[in-house]
């Protein structure tokens, strides 16, 4: 059976870009397949180093997956940092990595291009350098198949596959390779600024804040000096919100708006209304879970045993294959 597997680096709440990225589809998927769904807070150690954030970070992701309707009969879930076996099996695949292929990580060489100065390596975590092997024995310890990602993850999933073929050739047929789900027809929900929405650029809009700071934070995002009565771009930032949270009906109903040039400032409201519409109930539901912490506490310990059973029957067998006293 092909199961499904993701993760979210646990270094603040959860935004936008999470939920459309990677916790609307795992989420979906989850009512039909096996699924995989954990907290990267190893992960979030290399994003910044506030062991409270990095806790109460942990809550808030995990409330956000449980609130948005993750089918918990079909998905293990759980802390990444509560199966050790992930970590050993870390070590495992950094013996069989090449450098070269580290090199070419996007994430790496970002950091590289924007340091000054002649060492361009200075401002580079060795976690961070080392970030797709985590990530590839994140995926490769349960043998998933199918991970839903971002585009912007697609190098760490083809690196997986590089890695995971390594150890095949070397040891022997373990692993699967697994394979990204990118919804090309979702784009990369950009942030308020235009780029990427990560936490990493500050310009994100949060899940779950109150009404009032979505509709605060929806009309921070950039747009242009275009007049009301000006017909306005299917190419803005604003568009690509719309995109991701309509349905195709409600799509033809905004494209209007925007061919009959709707001001920004409406536009904003309109989007306000649209996601407030898809996420408002998921709130609600959020923010009693984050005033239970126990309960989300009693279904993570839940999934971590089932995770640890399986990560300990597949690590005992890649011990053996590799020569290392099983355990
Ligand atoms: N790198 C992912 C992100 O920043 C998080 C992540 C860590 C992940 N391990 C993973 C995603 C394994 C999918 C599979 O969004």
């Amino acid at each position: 059976m092909s199961s499904v597997l993701t993760g979210i680096t646990t270094n603040g709440s959860p935004h936008l870009g999470n939920y459309i990225g990677a916790m609307r589809p795992a989420i979906k998927l989850s009512q039909e397949t096996e699924s995989f769904i954990f907290l990267a807070d190893y992960h979030s150690l290399i994003k910044q180093q506030d062991p409270k954030l990095t806790h109460a970070s942990t809550l808030s992701i995990a409330a956000a997956w449980i609130a948005c309707g993750l089918n918990l009969e079909n998905t293990v879930f759980y802390r990444q940092s509560s199966i050790p076996q992930i970590m050993e099996l870390n070590w495992i695949l950094s013996s069989i990595t090449p450098k070269g292929l580290m090199n070419r990580a996007h994430a790496y060489k970002a950091i590289q291009d924007q340091t000054k100065g002649n060492d361009k390596d200075k401002n580079v975590l060795m976690g961070l350098y080392n970030y797709p092997i985590l990530m590839s024995s994140d995926i490769l310890m349960f043998n998933a198949k199918l991970i839903p990602v971002g585009s912007d993850q697609k190098q760490h999933i083809e690196m997986t596959r590089d890695i995971a073929n390594k150890f095949n050739i070397s040891y022997g047929d373990f692993f699967n390779l697994p394979e990204p789900i990118i919804d090309n027809e979702i784009p990369l929900l950009p942030g308020i600024d235009g780029s990427k929405m990560s936490k990493s650029y500050n310009n994100y809009i949060d899940l779950f804040s109150n009404e009032k700071k979505l509709q605060k934070q929806i009309n921070q995002i950039k747009t242009n000096s275009l007049e009301p009565g000006e017909k306005k771009p299917r190419d803005s930032f604003l568009y690509k919100y719309f995109y991701c949270f309509s349905n195709k009906d409600d799509l033809n109903k905004y494209d209007d708006l925007f061919d009959d040039g709707a001001s920004w400032g409406d536009l904003k409201k309109e989007l306000f209304k649209l996601i407030n519409s898809e996420i408002g109930d998921y709130r609600e539901k959020y923010l009693s879970l984050i005033e239970n912490p126990a309960e989300v506490e009693e279904i993570l310990v839940d999934g971590e045993s089932k995770a640890l059973n399986i990560a300990t029957e597949n690590l005992k067998g890649i011990r053996e294959l590799v020569g290392i006293r099983a355990l």
